[in-house]
C-alpha cells in the first residue's frame, strides 16, 4: 500500500479516470442548488442528481471530480477519531454509459495496481447486495469480482441496510452498491463480516449502481439509463494509506492541529479531554471556512444553513474556552485551513478575509450571549430553593444563551449546586422531537423533485432574474442562492436595499409579459467563453469543465444552468411575488409562486 498525501491521492484520481476517458469537472457549490430536501451538498452525486435522472451533461457521460461535502447529522459524535462534519468525496460517474462490470475492474485496479494505491489484494474484501424483493441478489457483481481475483470467502452477500445507496431526500436514483474494504486480518469471531462493525473491515470505496428511482409512494422504478455513482472518502483514504488511527492525524488536519497547539499551549494527545477538543475546534474551523468561503457562501443566522453555521462555530468557541484560546484566536485557526485547502479550493482563498472577519464577529457576539446568559443563571440562583437547578431552566440557559449542559453543571458546582439533568434531558428531547418534526416536514419533497411545477418555478425564476436586473437598472443584482419547492420559488439576490411596492410590481408585470408571449424554451451547449460572448447570465467558472448549458427564452432571458425547464413560457400560469425580504447583508430574499 503507498503512503500517499492528500495532495498526491486527488492528483492519482484524476490521473486514472482521465485515462479512462473520464472528464474532470470540479466540485460544485456546498449549497444546492434549486433542491429544497437538503441543506449542503451531502455526497459527490447530489448536485449531478438531474443527470442521473437523464438530463444530458454538457461534459459528457463519463465524469470524475472531487466533492466538497457536509453531514451534520454525527455531530456529537466529532471528537472521535472518524468523525467529520465537512469532507472530501473523490467520485466518478457513468451517465448511462458502462456499468457495473467495467466499473468493478476499474476499481480493483485503482486499488491494487501499484501505480496507483498498490493495496495488496490479499488484504481486500468486498460486500456486494444480498437482494430482496425490490431488486435481486447481485450475482453479477460478485462474478466480477472473482474473475478480479477477489476469493468467494472474501466476498460478502448484505441486505439494504449495508449495500443499497439511496437518496438523501425521501425519493430520487437509487440502487444496490459494492463496497471495498481493507481486511486487517483481526476478524472478531467465525461470523465477522463487513457489517459488524468490530473495526476489522475499514471501508475505502463504494460503487453505487443507479438503475432505480424511489418514488413518493415507495416503489423502485427502473430508471431510463442505467447510472454509476461511485464515493470514496479522502479523509478514509488518507489515513488507511498512512497508517494512522484517526483522521485527525493525517496531512490535512496537521497544519490545523499545530495551530490549535500555538494557540492554547497544549499538546495534541497529552490526554483524552484536550485531544478531544482539540477534534471539535480543528473538524469545526474547517467545516465554517468552507461554508463562509464557498462560491455560494453563507453567513451566521438564525434559519436554514446559516443557523448550523452559527451552531459549528459557537460550538468551536465553547471548546476553544475549555482549552483556555483567548476568545478571538479561532480566526488563526482558520488561516491555517486556508493555507492548507487554498490552492484547491481557490475560493476559499479569495475570500479569506471575508471568512477571518465572519468567525471573530461570531466569537464575539457568542461572548456576549454567554455574558448575558451569566447574569441569567446567577438571577435564577438567587430564586433557588433547595439547591437544585431544574431542568427547565437549565434547558432555557441551552436554548436561550447556548448554555451547554456541562457549562451549566460546573457554574452550578462552584457555588455548591447541582442541577436536574434527567428533567433536562427530557426538555432536551422534546424539543429535539419538535425540531427534527420541523426538519422533516421541510425536507419532504424528495431529492430529485423533478416534477413539473418546480420545473415550472425553475423557468420563472430565470425570467425573475432577468426582470429584477432590468427594473432596477442594474446588471449587479445577482443570485446568491436559489431553492424551489413544488409550491413556490425562492430567490436570493444581491441588492442593497428594499424594493418598494412599485418595483415588485414591475418584476411582476414584466415577467407575466413573458409568459403571455409563450415563447419556447431552448437550450444549447456552448464554451463557457462562448457564453460569455453572448452575454448569458451565470456564474462564470469552470464548473462543469468545457461546456456549458445555456437556456434562452425569447428576448427575455438567456442563463447558464443546469436545467430542467418548462417547455414554453405559456405554460407557467399566473406570477406572483409573495414576499420580498432581507436575506443577509446586502443580499434580499424573495419568494413568489404561479397561480
Ligand atoms: N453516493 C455514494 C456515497 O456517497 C457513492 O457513498
Amino acid at each position: 500500500m503507498k503512503n500517499l498525501t492528500s495532495k498526491q491521492l486527488r492528483q492519482l484520481w484524476f490521473e486514472f479516470f482521465k485515462s479512462k476517458g473520464h472528464a474532470v469537472i470540479g466540485s460544485a457549490s456546498l449549497i444546492p442548488e434549486n433542491d429544497p430536501t437538503v441543506l449542503f451538498t451531502t455526497a459527490g452525486m447530489h448536485p449531478l442528481v438531474p443527470y442521473l435522472m437523464g438530463e444530458k451533461h454538457p461534459a459528457g457521460k463519463r465524469l470524475a471530480n472531487v466533492q466538497k461535502c457536509v453531514r451534520t447529522g454525527d455531530i456529537d459524535d466529532v471528537g472521535d477519531a472518524s468523525h467529520c462534519t465537512f469532507f472530501e468525496m473523490l467520485g466518478n460517474w457513468s451517465l448511462g454509459d458502462y456499468f457495473k462490470d467495467e466499473m468493478i475492474r476499474y476499481s480493483y485496479e485503482f486499488l491494487t495496481d501499484n501505480k496507483y494505491l498498490g493495496i495488496d489484494p490479499a488484504s481486500l474484501a468486498v460486500s456486494v447486495f444480498a437482494g430482496d424483493k425490490d431488486a435481486p441478489r447481485d450475482e453479477q457483481s460478485a462474478a466480477v469480482w472473482r474473475e478480479c481475483g477477489i476469493p468467494a470467502n472474501r466476498i460478502f452477500y448484505l441486505p439494504k441496510e449495508h449495500n443499497w445507496w439511496g437518496p438523501a431526500g425521501v425519493t430520487g436514483p437509487c440502487g444496490p452498491d459494492t463496497e471495498m474494504f481493507i481486511d486487517r486480518g483481526r476478524p472478531c469471531g467465525p461470523d465477522c463480516s463487513p457489517a459488524c462493525g468490530c473495526g476489522n473491515y475499514l471501508e475505502i470505496w463504494n460503487d453505487v449502481f443507479m438503475q432505480y428511482n424511489k418514488t413518493r409512494e415507495g416503489a423502485y422504478e427502473p430508471l431510463a439509463q442505467k447510472n454509476v455513482d461511485t464515493g470514496m472518502g479522502l479523509e478514509r483514504t488518507i489515513s488507511i494509506l498512512q497508517g494512522k488511527k484517526s483522521v485527525y492525524e493525517t496531512d490535512v488536519f496537521a497544519p490545523v492541529l499545530a495551530a490549535i497547539e500555538d494557540a492554547c499551549g497544549k499538546k495534541y494527545g497529552e490526554n483524552d479531554d484536550t485531544t478531544r477538543s482539540m477534534r471539535i475546534i480543528a473538524d469545526h474551523i474547517r467545516t465554517a471556512v468552507f461554508m463562509i468561503g464557498d462560491e455560494r457562501g453563507i453567513v451566521c443566522s438564525n434559519v436554514d444553513q446559516g443557523y448550523i453555521l452559527r451552531r459549528i462555530l459557537r460550538r468551536a468557541a465553547r471548546y476553544a474556552k475549555r482549552l483556555e484560546i483567548a476568545s478571538g484566536a479561532l480566526a488563526a485557526v482558520a488561516a491555517a485551513v486556508v493555507k492548507e485547502y487554498g490552492d484547491v479550493y481557490p475560493e476559499i482563498a479569495a475570500a479569506a478575509g471575508h471568512i477571518y472577519g465572519e468567525i471573530a464577529s461570531e466569537e464575539e457576539r457568542f461572548q456576549k450571549t454567554l455574558a448575558n446568559g451569566l447574569r441569567e443563571f446567577d438571577k435564577l440562583c438567587g430564586y433557588l430553593v433547595g439547591g437544585v437547578i431544574s431542568g427547565k431552566a437549565a434547558f432555557r440557559l441551552y436554548d436561550t444563551f447556548g448554555f451547554p449542559l456541562e457549562m451549566t453543571k460546573e457554574l452550578a458546582a462552584e457555588r455548591g449546586l447541582t442541577v436536574n439533568e434527567n428533567a433536562f434531558n427530557e426538555a432536551f428531547g422534546e424539543h429535539q422531537k419538535k425540531s427534527q418534526a420541523g426538519a422533516e416536514q421541510r425536507f419532504k419533497g424528495g431529492l430529485a423533485d423533478n416534477t413539473e411545477a418546480t420545473a415550472r418555478l425553475h423557468t420563472a425564476t430565470h425570467l425573475m432574474h432577468r426582470a429584477l436586473k432590468t427594473v432596477l437598472n442594474d446588471e449587479n443584482v445577482n443570485q446568491k442562492g436559489s431553492n424551489i419547492t413544488a409550491e413556490r420559488l425562492r430567490f436570493d439576490f444581491t441588492f442593497g436595499r428594499s424594493l418598494t411596492d412599485k418595483e415588485i410590481a414591475e418584476v411582476e408585470r414584466l415577467v407575466n409579459k413573458a409568459i403571455a408571449a409563450d415563447v419556447e424554451i431552448t437550450c444549447r451547449e456552448m464554451t463557457l467563453d462562448e457564453a460569455k460572448a453572448e452575454s448569458a447570465v451565470g456564474l462564470f467558472e469552470s464548473k462543469y469543465g468545457q461546456k456549458v448549458k445555456v437556456y434562452t427564452m425569447g428576448e427575455f432571458s438567456k442563463e447558464i444552468c443546469g436545467g430542467p425547464h418548462a417547455p414554453r413560457t405559456g405554460v407557467l400560469g399566473k406570477f406572483k411575488i409573495v414576499k420580498e425580504q432581507s436575506s443577509s447583508a446586502g443580499v434580499r430574499r424573495i419568494k413568489a409562486i404561479l397561480e
